[in-house]
């Protein structure tokens, strides 16, 4: 049985970031004070993921479905991204983040998305950890636009039927490029994917923990690899490699 004894850190971490509301509630404090910390939490994560050499750190910050919460937490969740970006974008620079947004951006607020764009340009050429944020994101939303590109691209005669392959799915959804992740993380002890990288979750290996998001904390995350170092992965075959191209 073949292991990750050779404790080689998973290239793509993606995270659900779940329980910041609980957190709040189990003090007695607004679920807003529960969204603050997560940002908190967020900056560790990113640092963590930094040093122990991951390529990409996928974070779940908000879905296509939040929108059916409360207007005033939502502009609270905005708020709190256009906030960490304006802060945190010169530091996330200098340490060579690039910072990718994926997610529908077609009814993002005008205030928001120009800071998003901002963000991806100025990390663009950036060499170390890819943080991907998921904004406005949903799956089978993302999935749904790549099917509508190549049925676009089939109408015109740009792409035969035939050519409708996985690797043309994979090619036109928001992640292109990207590897699948490793990983998957969802804190509070919720066990779903809520809707976040189905196509990309084929092989991922699955984590639960029960820390709610503000609380995930370095040794969180840390533990969380040892777990997944102790994982056997086998892609559908029976050794630990890929038998064939499952990243593309
Ligand atoms: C889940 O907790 C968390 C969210 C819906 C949003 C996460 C957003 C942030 C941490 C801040 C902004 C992000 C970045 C990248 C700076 P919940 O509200 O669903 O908690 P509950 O399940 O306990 O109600």
């Amino acid at each position: 049985m073949s292991t990750h004894d050779h404790r080689q850190p998973p290239e793509h971490v993606a995270i659900i970031m779940d329980g910041n509301g609980r957190w709040a509630s189990a003090r007695g404090l607004p679920r807003t004070v529960g969204h603050r910390q997560g940002v908190e939490a967020v900056r560790e994560c990113v640092r963590c993921a930094g040093e122990v050499g991951i390529r990409y750190l996928t974070l779940f910050a908000f879905s296509s479905e939040n929108w059916r919460r409360p207007e005033a937490e939502i502009s609270d969740l905005f708020g709190l991204l256009r906030a960490f970006i304006r802060r945190d974008l010169a530091e996330l620079h200098r340490a060579n983040v690039r910072v990718r947004v994926i997610g529908d951006r077609h009814n993002l607020k005008s205030d928001i998305l120009p800071l998003l764009v901002e963000a991806e340009e100025t990390t663009r050429a950036n060499t170390g950890l890819t943080l991907v944020i998921a904004f406005n994101y949903g799956s089978r939303d993302e999935i749904a636009r790549a099917a509508a590109a190549l049925a676009a691209d089939v109408a015109a005669g740009r792409l035969s039927a035939d050519a409708v392959t996985a690797d043309a799915i994979a090619g036109r959804l928001d992640t292109v490029g990207m590897p699948d992740p490793d990983l998957i993380i969802r804190t509070s002890g919720e066990e779903r994917l809520s809707n976040f990288l189905l196509w990309q979750a084929a092989y991922s290996e699955l984590m639960f923990v029960p820390e709610f998001w503000p609380d995930f904390s370095r040794e969180t995350f840390l533990g969380a690899l040892e777990r997944y170092y102790a994982r056997e992965r086998r892609f559908g075959g029976l050794t630990a490699e890929p038998a064939i191209a499952v990243r593309s």
